[in-house]
């Protein structure tokens, strides 16, 4: 039977600034789809991190559904009233348009969805992440399907030996690129590690993979990327949904891409690195320097549209050294204050005041070959 996970967040208010979605917004939210989706999903659950609240519904009316993508519109619509008779902070802020026209694509919200044949069991994982952006699952993506170092099942696996394929975004040139793990790795890599710019949308198994067939096994959401071409719009709190076990990387093979803290892009004002911490919901808020990024992830499995779960991964002692390590991290770079890399290169932070000293510096500016020397 085909089936469709839905995955779609939104950032529509928090307290006491961008820290956590209040828990009065959340009820409104699944009142409201309990309400309005009976007809068009057959479950549902929901979920935050930070100040993103999160819904991952089931149904089988494809990606790009305009009544599922609707559904979802009005349920943050109507979480946003409730953020606004609150008071609270950034009320409404990722619906950017007054009214729906029939896909959420550039409208605000995030979306990663995937149709799929539902195997006789279907694990998934849920990846949330706030205060990053998209390629921020460049590296957890690519360990979990690609390197062996983390994913052994690679090698020892027969189902999984013969890799996955990687659809890549160049969001400046506003193209896709498909690349094949493990031939073109090398290619794939020379990407990607362009964060910025070259960003994993999903992953595909293969023709050879001995258990499933060629189709959808991970999307990340990418929504403010297929806004403007030619321009970097993308700090854009994400979330991935990924199907994990038999002929997929083991529900511990995907987590473990995220036992190392590695830096992404975001955090203050989404213009500073810092160490991603992978929590368990009761962490899921944002503190330190509104921070440091985090990233929770919700285990289901899925059976003839119905959902059981979520469990919550990273809410285990196994995750603590991580947490040890992304802590100390945080205290190293804050301590570099405004200077790069702990802030970021002026064109990707999200709010820069440069032009305006430059253009008030101007005049104050003298060459280099004059004399510079103040008598
Ligand atoms: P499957 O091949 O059944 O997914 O088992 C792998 C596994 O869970 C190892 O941890
Ligand atoms: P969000 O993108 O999560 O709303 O965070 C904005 C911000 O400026 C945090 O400092
Ligand atoms: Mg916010
Ligand atoms: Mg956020």
């Amino acid at each position: 039977m085909k089936v469709t996970i839905s995955h779609i967040k939104a950032d529509i208010g928090s307290l006491p600034g961008h820290s956590i979605v209040d828990e009065k917004v959340m009820a409104r939210i699944q009142e409201y789809i309990e309400d309005h989706g009976k007809n068009l999903i057959s479950d549902f659950r929901m979920a935050h991190v930070g100040d993103d609240a999160q819904i991952t519904m089931i149904h089988t009316k494809g990606i790009d559904s305009p009544e599922i993508h609707e559904l979802a519109w009005n349920a943050f619509r109507a979480g946003t009233e409730v953020a606004k008779k609150l008071g609270l902070y950034g009320a409404g802020q990722d619906l950017l348009k007054d009214s729906f026209s029939g896909n959420l694509k550039g409208m605000g919200p995030g979306v990663a969805e995937m149709e799929i044949n539902e195997r006789p069991s279907e694990p998934f994982i849920v990846y949330m992440m706030d205060k990053t952006e998209p390629g921020a699952f460049n590296l957890p993506i690519y360990k979990m399907f690609a390197d062996p170092f983390n994913t052994p099942g690679l090698v020892i696996d027969e189902a999984m030996h013969s890799g996955f394929r990687f659809e890549v975004w160049d969001v400046i040139d506003h193209k896709a690129i498909f690349l094949d793990g493990p031939e073109d790795i090398y290619d794939l890599l020379a990407l990607i590690g362009s964060k910025e710019r070259y960003v994993i949308k999903r992953v595909y198994t293969k023709k050879e993979n001995k258990k499933l067939p060629e189709e959808n096994v991970a999307v990340i959401s990418t929504d403010k990327l297929s806004l403007i071409a030619g321009k970097y719009v993308g700090k854009d709190d994400p979330a991935a949904v990924v199907r994990i076990q038999s002929g997929l990387p083991a529900a511990g093979e995907s987590l473990e891409a995220f036992a190392f803290p590695y830096l992404v892009s975001g955090w203050m004002r989404g213009s500073f690195n810092g160490p991603l911490m992978p929590v368990g919901m009761k962490d899921a808020k944002m503190t330190r320097f509104d921070g440091p990024p985090r990233v929770v992830a919700l285990g289901y499995v899925l059976k003839s549209g119905k959902l059981e779960g979520p469990v919550d991964m990273f809410d285990d002692p196994a995750f603590d050294y991580a947490r040890r390590v992304a802590g100390e991290m945080t205290d190293h770079l804050r301590r570099m204050g405004p200077f790069e890399p702990h802030r970021l290169p002026d064109q990707e932070m999200e709010y820069t005041t440069l032009p305006v000293v430059m253009d008030k510096l101007k005049d104050r500016f003298v060459d280099i070959e004059k004399e510079t020397v103040v008598k």
